[in-house]
């Protein structure tokens, strides 16, 4: 198939594009390197071995969109791009809903007009809110805590209503638990822009020396050890269920909604310790305050992935804390030379 990657550019699309490529699929790329860098299309090539065409586009851009759906004939889009910090969503709302709601008016308008009927959203298991148990079944009650994750909430709405109304769409929407980890070449990953939010990132650059030490956000939690509980996942293993989300949407109509995890948490100390074992390197760190709107635990049911995609995932910590290291130390400034 012919697929537009929105955000392909990004951690999670660089993998996705990478798996569709080895899985004999076209990828094209739309992204406004906002927060990507270019240098991200040269290593897709080098790892497939293809070429990758790229729209450099802001995809709120209705007349550029159109312009490209038109030029392109694409079966199928995979929708990643969008803003993405739970913080900096909180200080900017209106900027948060205002892009990440028209990129998906946009494109599911293209879609119509041109006639593609395949989309796989990347949502998140953010919209769960405070989860009332876990494992996370998809039948279970969403409600978020930041505009970030509304807007992933919002974009589900939209998709799910267009699917309702337009009998010859499909709609799968994927709500990624927390990918972690790199491509095992090393020569893609993530690369956050200054100080990571999120845990592994941070741990990769204390390992790495810009940072000095790891804060823990709270140890009286609710859990084995206090610290927080996330279901961690291979950024690879989750791009090989978007190959899996997109040959299941080509043959079935209206909408689906999947978890990506792999049913297994471990606290923030887990992770450090894990990370110092595989690779051998001490992560200092001190025990900090709680971090605000973070949850005790939050791991899913991935069984409903298996059953309709034949999914499952394949990779340990020890692969997610190796990968991120091997990534981490060939490119300590990310993509930057
Ligand atoms: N943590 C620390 N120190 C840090 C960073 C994180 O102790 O410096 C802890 C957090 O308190 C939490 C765990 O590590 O217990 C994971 O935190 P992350 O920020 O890595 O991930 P979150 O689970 O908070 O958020 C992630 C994504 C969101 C997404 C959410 C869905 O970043 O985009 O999962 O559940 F919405």
């Amino acid at each position: 198939m012919k697929i537009l990657l929105t955000g392909g550019a990004g951690f999670i699309g660089s993998h996705t594009a990478v798996e569709l490529l080895k899985n004999n699929h076209e990828v094209i790329i739309a992204d406004n390197f906002s927060n990507a860098s270019q240098a991200v299309i040269g290593r897709i090539e080098k790892i497939s071995g293809q070429k990758v065409k790229v729209y450099n586009i802001d995809v709120c851009d209705a007349k550029l969109c159109s312009r490209m759906f038109e030029s392109e004939g694409f079966d199928a889009v995979i929708h990643f791009a969008g803003y993405k910090a739970v913080g900096e969503s909180c200080v900017k709302p209106e900027m948060y809903y205002r892009n990440n709601l028209d990129s998906t008016l946009t494109i599911i308008e293209a879609m119509e007009k041109y006639g593609v009927n395949n989309i796989v959203f990347s949502s998140s298991a953010t919209v769960y809110g405070i989860p009332e148990k876990v494992p996370i079944t998809e039948d279970m009650p969403t409600g978020c805590t930041n505009p970030y994750g509304w807007t992933k909430y919002m974009n589900e709405r939209i998709l799910t209503d267009t699917a309702a109304a337009n009998k010859n769409l499909s709609v799968v929407l994927l709500r990624y638990f927390n990918p972690i980890g790199a491509h095992e070449s090393g020569l893609i990953g993530e690369a956050p822009n200054g100080i990571p939010n999120n845990l592994m990132p941070y741990i990769a650059q204390v390992a790495i020396g810009k940072r000095e030490k790891l804060s823990v956000f709270g140890n009286d939690y609710p859990t084995h050890d206090g610290t927080g509980v996330r279901d961690y996942i291979h950024v690879v293993d989750l791009a090989r269920g978007h190959v899996d989300a997109i040959n299941y949407a080509s043959s079935h109509k209206g909408t689906e909604i999947i978890n990506l995890g792999t049913g297994v948490g471990y606290s923030v100390l887990d992770i450090v310790k894990s990370f110092e074992r595989v690779n051998g390197i001490k992560i200092p760190y001190v025990i900090a305050e709680r971090r605000p709107g973070d949850i005790a635990q939050c791991y899913a049911d991935p069984s409903k992935a298996e059953k309709l995609l034949g999914w499952k995932a394949e990779k340990n910590i020890d692969d997610m804390c190796r990968d991120t290291w091997n990534w981490q130390k060939n490119n300590p400034n990310g993509y930057e030379e």
